[in-house]
């Protein structure tokens, strides 16, 4: 059940039960992630796409993983190339159609603001052992000013961000605590720190999401548990069509990054138990200022910046 990345700084003044990796010595900064000393259950949420599936991807194979989103077709082909990829590193024996015995990739499709989804996802890692790593992947948005859109668009969207994420982080956040040891890592975005015109309920969420990841981590203090949160800018990946943003725009524009860059990110900020994990070189000097600006004015910025090109600041 021990979780058990290298610990960065944060690990070394946390928790009694938690694992500072084999060495207990601060990881290498060159060190790569497939190399950190992962050992327990995964559970990605948002696994069929984009950063999740990439999250999946660079998990290391020993690693078990529960994969969950609503596609069931393409969690499973995530699903197939994980235990294929542990079968070929692992020499695990092979049962059923080239699955691996050694660390399963397990499927478990739904929606999310289903409770139903969520009780299905916690007997799944349950059964493996209980999950040591929770990646809080999936999410959605709508593009739109707040009374062109649909209200039904934004309350779905915010059924997964708000309303699943609330249920997934807090019932797999008590099954930590009682084992005394684990990791919530929380896909927030630098949405959360400004109010987003034309995609307001979007950044009110992810602000809710990095707000409650924040909380927990000081709820957690001393269990040998930590909530951490990371907050990306723009990445490739499908979210932008979704979400009906001009994608080949934003592509254009500069270098946005791609989902597997932001993974490996996300993997080291893990590995290091960062608190709070920002990306790429300008962002975080970005965040640290933001709380300087008044928020109406800020609120302006955001509106001309995603009138003129919609998703720089955000996808
Ligand atoms: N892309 C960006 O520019 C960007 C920037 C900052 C933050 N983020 C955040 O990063 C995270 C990953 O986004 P992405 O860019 O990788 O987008 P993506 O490719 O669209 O992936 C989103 C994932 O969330 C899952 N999902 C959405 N609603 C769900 C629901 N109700 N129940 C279960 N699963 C649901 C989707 O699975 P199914 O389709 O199978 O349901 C999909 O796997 C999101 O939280 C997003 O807000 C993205």
């Amino acid at each position: 059940m021990a979780y058990s990345a290298g610990g960065g700084s944060d690990a070394g003044k946390r928790g009694k039960n938690q694992a500072h990796g084999h060495s207990g010595r601060r990881p290498s900064r060159r060190r790569s992630v497939r190399n950190a000393p992962f050992s327990g259950v995964a559970v990605v949420t948002g696994a069929s796409s984009g950063l999740g599936r990439e999250i999946v991807r660079l998990l290391p194979p020993e690693c078990p993983v529960v994969l969950t989103g609503r596609n069931a077709v393409a969690l499973e082909a995530v699903a197939v190339e994980r235990n294929e990829t542990s079968a070929a590193t692992s020499g695990g024996a092979r049962i059923g159609a080239g699955v691996a015995s050694t660390a399963p990739a397990v499927v478990v499709a739904g929606d999310l603001a289903d409770r139903d989804t969520v009780e299905r996802l916690l007997a799944a890692a349950d059964r493996l052992g209980g999950a040591s790593l929770l990646v809080n992947a999936a999410g959605s948005g709508a593009f739109g000013a707040i009374v062109d859109t649909p209200v039904e668009q934004t309350l779905d969207a915010n059924r997964a961000n708000v309303l699943a994420f609330t249920a997934v982080t807090a019932r797999f956040a008590a099954r930590m605590r009682d084992a005394g040891c684990g990791v919530i890592c929380t896909i927030a975005s630098v949405a959360a720190l400004f109010p987003g015109p034309l995609m307001a309920g979007y950044y009110a969420a992810k602000a809710y999401q990095f707000s409650y990841a924040v909380a927990l981590d000081r709820e957690l203090a001393g269990s040998g548990v930590r909530s951490i949160v990371v907050c990306p800018g723009p990445f490739r990946s499908s979210f932008h069509d979704r979400a009906g943003l001009d994608a080949a725009t934003l592509y254009s524009a500069g270098a946005v990054p791609t989902a597997a860059r932001i993974a490996r990110f996300t993997l080291r900020a893990i590995e290091r138990r960062r608190a709070i994990a920002v990306p790429g070189a300008i962002l975080p000097v970005v965040l640290r200022f933001q709380a300087l600006v008044p928020r109406r004015l800020m609120a302006r910025i955001v509106h001309r910046l995603q009138s003129r090109r919609p998703p720089s600041l955000e996808a």
